[in-house]
């Protein structure tokens, strides 16, 4: 048996459905967009992945789009799994992915794309996400970089290709005057070396063994004449200026003494 309250809100959720069912908006809550790495080499792989949570009811499509070119499609609706789309003919090479499991309304879910062996071209081209919907779209410039040798002071550089994409190898090594050990780096997928040369100045006073046994001895010798020759010599005559003085004091003394 319904009850008034219980029919009420029968009622409610028909006219809430009959709304999504006439709803031309976004069936989407779509959150930022984020690119893996922030950055990627030339010739890696570069991933954007979206959480989307579906607040339709009625079958729609999402759709990835590179520089408003569609390249992927998936359908959603609710109580299925996402359906991927045949693949449009972009000229870009990219692998969809998003969950398998049923899809229901009010459900979020992550969705990926990963953009293959991106190049310089695709340098800020704008990665998308969205429905036909207005404002239905989440999007992020594409980064795409190349590795940097390291061209501190001291360091000679020798690398694999003249732009340093994926896999490219710098071979480091020391210039003259500089010590350090020679490093083999590969760039990555964020486009960093995996490793950096330290190359350090040598100190150019540095002594060398000749000299500071010269310092060593030469101390040693002045060491020696101040214990053997000047303290004697001076301690003598202080000695004997002191001992002096007060012969004399007494002597002065013992004079004075005996006249008054
Ligand atoms: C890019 O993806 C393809 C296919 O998954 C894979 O064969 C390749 O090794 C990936 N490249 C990099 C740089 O990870
Ligand atoms: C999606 O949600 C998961 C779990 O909350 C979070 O770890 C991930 O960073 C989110 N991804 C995006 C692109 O917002
Ligand atoms: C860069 O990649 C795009 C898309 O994959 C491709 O159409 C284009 O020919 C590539 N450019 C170069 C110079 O390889
Ligand atoms: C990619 O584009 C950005 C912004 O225009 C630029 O700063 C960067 O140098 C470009 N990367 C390469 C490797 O040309």
């Amino acid at each position: 048996m319904l009850s008034i309250k219980m029919f009420s809100y029968k009622l409610f959720q028909f006219i809430i459905l009959l709304l999504h069912l006439t709803d031309v908006n976004c069936q989407f809550a779509l959150s930022a967009l984020s690119l893996q790495p922030p950055i990627s080499s030339v010739g890696s792989n570069a991933t954007a992945s979206c959480n989307v949570t579906y607040t339709g009811s009625t079958a729609f499509v999402l759709t990835w789009q590179i520089d408003s070119v569609d390249v992927q499609l998936y359908q959603i609706q609710h109580a299925q799994a996402p359906q991927l789309g045949g693949q449009p003919a972009s000229g870009f090479d990219t692998s969809p992915s998003t969950t398998t499991s049923i899809v229901n309304t009010g459900d979020t879910f992550p969705m990926t794309l990963e953009i293959r062996n991106v190049n310089l071209t695709l340098n800020q081209s704008t990665v998308s996400l969205g429905c036909s919907a207005p404002g239905c779209i989440t999007q992020a410039p594409l980064q795409i970089g190349v590795c940097q040798p390291n061209t501190a002071s001291g360091v000679i550089a020798t690398v694999s290709s003249s732009s340093c994409g994926f896999g490219c190898t710098v071979q480091y090594s020391c210039a003259t005057g500089y010590t350090g050990s020679d490093v083999t780096a590969t760039c990555q997928e964020d486009a960093t070396f995996d490793a950096s040369p330290t190359c350090k100045s040598q100190t150019p006073s540095a002594l060398s063994t000749g000299e500071i046994v010269g310092i060593v001895i030469g101390c040693l010798i002045a060491v020696a004449i101040i214990i053997f020759f000047l303290i004697p010599i001076f301690c003598t005559e202080i000695c004997c200026c002191a001992f002096s003085i007060l012969c004399l004091s007494w002597g002065t003394k013992e004079y004075t003494a005996g006249r008054s």
